[in-house]
């Protein structure tokens, strides 16, 4: 079958207060963004990438990609549901039977993850998604802090990604369900939402996603500890 990868690269960041994007943060000679692509060429089944960028970027026009596929820009959107619905719609356009959607701001994702969880979708109907199961005791709180209850971790997992899907099912959640839903915060959600149940597949602790200052740091060291 046809395989892209999804790339939702138009968020602004603003979690890591910085006047960079995340996404375009220097690890280990190359931006956050172009280690996540570079990670996604590491399957030889994903022939091309569309990435989606913010109509404000300034940054990646700037970059001189070396990838051994196309990277095809497309217009994000206001939310990570909607910037991934446009890699979609352009992706139905071009015959593309599967995506491998991937957070521009994983940079550290390792081959071996990538075609677990590619393997898994392709024989799996509701599709497949990288997840680390929960080590800590979680606690639900109240808006104080207070301690309600803790959360049995049994069976409970961080969703990661890659998240891969039949494009057509994931392309009518979204559409049905609307890019503004609240619930929507990464592709699975989607699926579930409307009534599917994706497979989880066991990825890797350095799968991390730069989301808060000093994750930078943590990726540049993963990254640089695999080169080596
Ligand atoms: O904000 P969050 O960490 O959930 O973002 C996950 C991914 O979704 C990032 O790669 C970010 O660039 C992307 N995103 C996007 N369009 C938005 C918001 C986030 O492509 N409007």
């Amino acid at each position: 079958p046809s395989i892209a990868a999804i790339v939702p690269a138009a968020g602004s960041g603003q979690r890591m207060a910085s006047k960079i994007p995340k996404q375009y943060l220097q690890l280990a000679g190359k931006t956050v963004l172009e280690h996540s692509l570079h990670a996604l060429t590491q399957d030889s089944r994903i022939s091309k990438i569309y990435l989606a960028l913010s109509a404000e970027d300034t940054f990646f026009s700037a970059l001189q990609l070396q990838l051994p596929i196309p990277v095809i820009p497309v217009v994000g959107g206001a939310s990570r549901a909607a910037s991934v619905l446009a890699g979609v719609e352009q992706a139905r356009l071009d015959g593309v039977a599967y995506v491998v959607v991937h957070d521009a701001a994983r940079p550290c994702l390792q081959a071996d993850e990538l075609s677990k969880v590619i393997d898994v979708a392709l024989t799996h109907p509701q599709g497949a998604l990288l997840a680390l199961p929960v080590a800590d005791t979680m606690k639900r709180s109240d808006a104080q802090n207070a301690v309600r209850h803790s959360v049995k971790r049994e069976h409970l997992w961080h969703a990661l990604t890659p998240q891969v899907f039949a494009l057509q099912p994931l392309l009518n959640a979204l559409v049905s369900l609307g890019v503004d839903h609240p619930e929507l915060t990464d592709e699975a959600s989607a699926i579930e939402l409307s009534g599917g149940k994706p497979q989880l597949v066991a990825g890797r602790r350095t799968n991390i996603k730069v989301t808060q200052p000093g994750d930078e740091q943590l990726a540049d060291m993963y990254l640089k500890f695999f080169a080596t």
